[in-house]
């Protein structure tokens, strides 16, 4: 049987909509417009594209955006004042600080730098904490937009097997967080882990967020998983000329369709649920600082 291919795009589109429903009646009722304030340090190509569309998105939605475009060279001490400047904004209710910084700078110090309730990222050691104790905190966005595809699907996901692949900060960890805040039971593997074809087999859902193309074959998934790929990869392809490029996920995406019972594309997958739901963070942080 085919998989069902979660239309990633189709459903960041209807959460943009709630969330620029939702701006237009803090507006009219209380004349409080969302901001958010996105700092790009450097010259990364990969950053400017996702910049210029987390910008161009925000003001789709009715909301400010504040872009701050710095030298790669920017001391620490400058970037801490600007992120001091806005955390005591009020125009300003979400900070998202692009990473990676250049390797001068200290990322930590530069996220715990963040007014926790700006942290639209979920990153500061503060919301970590919160996230991994069960309690109200801001969720990082890419396994928000997960969980979110997740629920959508299945409606509940308690008890299910889940492996996410990849231990970042950004995505395999509080990904591995809110799958077991759902109650599924969940392994993390990573670069090190042994048999991984073996553990992958066991999962009802797999979250692949390694970074490394196309790197789980359709021969790991269990007949009938949910497989969500987090992975954006740029990889050659001569078959579409000379120079060409395409974008592919962490996953086989024909062989692991093959097998699955969902799978989410990519592109048009994962990525834009990531948008949507930093939207949907600055929206939940206005309203949490105007009571
Ligand atoms: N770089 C790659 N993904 C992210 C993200 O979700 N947030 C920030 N701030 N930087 C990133």
């Amino acid at each position: 049987m085919a998989a069902t291919v979660i239309d990633g795009k189709a459903f960041a589109a209807k959460v943009r909509g709630q969330v620029a429903e939702h701006v237009t009646r803090l507006k009219a009722e209380h004349d409080i417009t969302p901001g958010l304030a996105v700092v790009l340090v450097g010259e990364d190509p990969a950053s400017q594209v996702y910049v210029r569309s987390k910008g161009k998105m925000t003001v789709e939605v009715g909301m400010n955006s504040y872009e701050h475009r710095l030298e790669a060279d920017t001391s620490e001490a400058d970037l801490l004042a600007l992120i001091g400047k806005l955390n005591s904004d009020p125009a300003v209710h979400g900070i998202l600080v692009q990473l990676p910084l250049p390797k001068h700078l200290n990322e930590d110090l530069v996220i715990n730098a963040i007014d926790p309730a700006k942290d639209v990222d979920g990153f500061h050691i503060s919301n970590v904490g919160l996230l991994g104790t069960g309690q109200k905190s801001m969720v990082p966005c890419t396994p928000l937009g997960c969980l979110m595809m997740l629920r959508d699907h299945h409606g509940s996901i308690s008890g299910m097997d889940a492996v996410v692949i990849g231990r970042s900060n950004i995505v395999g960890k509080p990904m591995a967080q809110l799958l077991l805040n759902d109650s599924a039971t969940v392994t993390i593997a990573h670069s090190r882990t042994k048999n991984l074809a073996d553990v992958v087999r066991r999962a009802d859902i797999v979250v692949a967020a390694v970074g490394r193309p196309e790197m789980v074959p359709g021969d790991w998934i269990m007949e009938g998983a949910t497989v969500i790929d987090v992975g954006i990869n740029r990889i050659d392809a001569p078959e579409k000329g000379e120079g060409k490029t395409r974008l592919v996920g962490d996953c086989h995406f024909e062989s692991c369709a093959a097998r699955a019972g969902a799978i989410t594309p990519v592109p048009g997958g994962v990525g834009p649920m990531t948008i949507a739901c930093l939207l949907a963070n600055t929206l939940t942080a206005c309203c949490r600082a105007n009571g």
